[in-house]
């Protein structure tokens, strides 16, 4: 688990959690009720699992959630009901018809991160691209009137994916979670309510 033991950390451990990201969509979904939209979930860069475990726990058996990620997730996410993993590089056209042929989805999320490299420009340019793949994503496969949440790193030009989100939903903040550490550049940016329509990104 990267990043110093503190009270998300152990908070995450003490509840089964295997990463104290899970704190940080906890926090969105009591702020924007996020998962509200309906149980068909799609988690992009799912692994190892803290998101998706909460999503089934909160959704209880109603929940039907698609997970992706390059790496397999933790087994006790495995080995839920309502789980399926796509194993694979959500930017890959094949990957993401596999996406796309599950759906239609009620919320999409994406925590998904570059190996950061420590060259700023460079892993803030790698999570635009993730970020874009995201939007490209969701406009394919999140129904009208669902729910988007994705992580970005600020100091690019995030802005257009905001820009964009803007034109495609009714609501849409950027959002940092407490659970989110000070020093890192992480931000989310949370889309409500897609209007009907394909969202387009800027060129
Ligand atoms: C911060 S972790 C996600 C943590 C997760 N939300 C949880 O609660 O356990 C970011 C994940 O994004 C995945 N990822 C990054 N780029 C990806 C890509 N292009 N396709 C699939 N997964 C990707 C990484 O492998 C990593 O597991």
């Amino acid at each position: 688990m990267p990043g110093k033991p503190d009270y998300y950390w152990q908070k995450s451990k003490d509840q089964g959690y295997p990463a104290r990201s899970v704190w940080k969509l906890q926090e969105m979904q009591e702020r924007f009720r996020l998962l509200d939209a309906g149980p068909h979930v799609l988690d992009l860069g799912c692994s190892p699992g803290s998101w998706s475990l909460m999503v089934l726990e909160n959704l209880g058996g109603r929940g039907v959630l698609t997970g992706v990620d390059l790496d397999e997730p933790d087994a006790k996410l495995r080995s839920r009901p309502g789980f399926t993993f796509l194993q694979g590089d959500f930017m890959d056209p094949a990957v993401l018809a596999s996406v796309v042929a599950r759906g239609p989805f009620d919320v999409v999320l994406s925590d998904a991160a570059p190996s950061t490299s420590g060259n700023r420009i460079r892993d803030t340019e790698r999570s635009l691209e993730l970020g874009r793949a995201v939007l490209a994503a969701a406009s394919a496969c999140l129904r009208p009137g669902g729910n988007l949440a994705l992580k970005i790193f600020q100091g690019g030009s995030e802005r257009e994916l905001l820009e964009t989100l803007r034109a495609g939903f009714e609501t849409t903040r950027a959002f940092k979670p407490k659970a989110s550490r000070s020093e890192s550049m992480e931000t989310y940016f949370v889309a409500l309510h897609r209007r009907a329509g394909s969202f387009t990104l800027a060129p």
